[in-house]
């Protein structure tokens, strides 16, 4: 049986999700996969646990962030420290990076990536601010202490998409990535397309559905969709862009009318993330750059496959020489399905290294 010893930093609405799956679907991985996934740290905003034996699951699953950890686990729970110093201290095998995301700074994630490194903690993320702010020196470090950073839960989560270029497409060369890789936005194209409504009524009962976040300006303004790509980016052509590097379009600026003009001529508004680096096999200019991996809406003919995606669905489209064309659709886009993508990854990074 081989044993993952793992640090969870973000016990929120994924971090939990992450948990319950622990708790549901351990004894199935054991016996499946011959894996046993134990929780020995976990690391908040206010504190943490740390403790020298696997976590009572369920005692993590009802903690709630109003309370000082140190009373809810006596004896091992810890009020006064920041997160990378819990998973320093950690002595485990793994981290699950499931703190807010911040775009600019990387933070927290990017110090609690750092920490990891350092202490030799492979990382399973579903934060993709450390990845889009370095994504290169961090994979470079890790590499350099033989860790592993595996990031689906950063990427769409449920729906795969550098596992398909890494395993799936193996070999071949990917002339271009294009993908849906925001459900908000692309309900909200949807809506306004069938309906008629203009953006902000759109947007408005995306918002009452839950469908939109109240601040909903990282999804309609791209920026969700361009961490993405930047991410799907480096990981397929070995690129080292940031969200500074490539050029982003949301879609407030999208009219009821372009829509109609767009229909008019067989076409479909689609906010898409797309990335033709080519295997990086050339030079290539800033200018060439912005010109190939950027987010914008685009009208897409509809006889094409992501043109036909509705809704809050997201898909994932490879051109590639061998394999030809291919397109992923699908997958939840909730925090369970999220915390099941981090459990996919470890349980592939133990296949792999454990
Ligand atoms: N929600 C989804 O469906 C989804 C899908 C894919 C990826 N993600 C990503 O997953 C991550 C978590 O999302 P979420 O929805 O679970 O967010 P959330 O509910 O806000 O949870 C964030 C957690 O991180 C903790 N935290 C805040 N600052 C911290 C710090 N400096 N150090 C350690 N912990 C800290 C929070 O603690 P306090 O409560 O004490 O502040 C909370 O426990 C985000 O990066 C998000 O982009 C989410």
């Amino acid at each position: 049986m081989k044993r993952v010893k793992i640090c969870l930093a973000g016990p929120g609405n994924v971090g939990k999700h992450f948990v319950k799956l622990l708790i549901e679907r351990n004894e199935l991985f054991k016996k499946q996969y011959g894996i046993d996934l134990q929780l020995f740290a976990v690391a908040g905003s206010k504190g943490g646990v740390i403790s020298s034996s696997p976590l009572d699951l369920e005692k993590v699953y009802h903690y709630s962030s109003q309370e000082p950890w140190k009373s809810y686990f006596p004896g091992y729970g810890i009020d006064d420290l920041k997160s990378w110093q819990i998973i320093s201290d950690s002595e485990t095998d793994l981290l699950v990076e499931a703190t807010p995301s911040d775009l600019k700074t990387g933070e927290p994630g990017l110090t609690n990536f750092k920490a990891a490194i350092k202490a030799g903690i492979n990382i399973v993320t579903l934060a993709k601010g450390a990845l889009v702010t370095d994504f290169a020196g961090l994979m470079k470090n890790a590499a350099k202490q033989n860790l592993s950073i595996k990031f689906s839960g950063a990427t769409a989560a449920a729906l795969p998409t550098v596992d398909i270029a890494h395993y799936c497409l193996a070999g071949a060369t990917i002339k271009k990535i294009s993908g849906i890789l925001n459900g908000t936005t692309n309900y909200i194209l949807t809506k306004m397309a069938r309906e008629g409504v203009d953006f902000n009524t759109a947007l408005k009962e995306a918002q009452k559905m839950g469908v939109a976040e109240p601040k909903p300006d990282l999804d309609i303004e791209g920026w969700d969709t361009a961490a993405k790509i930047v991410i799907i980016t480096n990981a397929t052509f070995g690129s080292e862009l940031s969200l500074k590097d490539i050029s982003v379009a949301g879609i407030k600026e999208v009219t009821l009318e372009r829509i109609e003009e767009a229909s008019l001529k067989g076409k479909t508004i689609k906010l898409i993330g797309e990335s033709g680096l080519e295997n990086n096999r050339y030079k290539q200019t800033n200018q060439d750059i912005k010109n190939k991996v950027f987010v914008k809406p685009l009208a897409l003919e509809n006889h094409h496959t992501l043109a036909r995606v509705d809704g809050t669905t997201k898909a994932i489209h490879f051109e590639t020489d061998i394999f030809g064309d291919l397109t992923v659709v699908g997958g939840k886009s909730d925090p369970r399905a999220a915390a099941a993508a981090a459990i996919k990854d470890i349980i592939n990074l133990a296949r792999e290294r454990f």
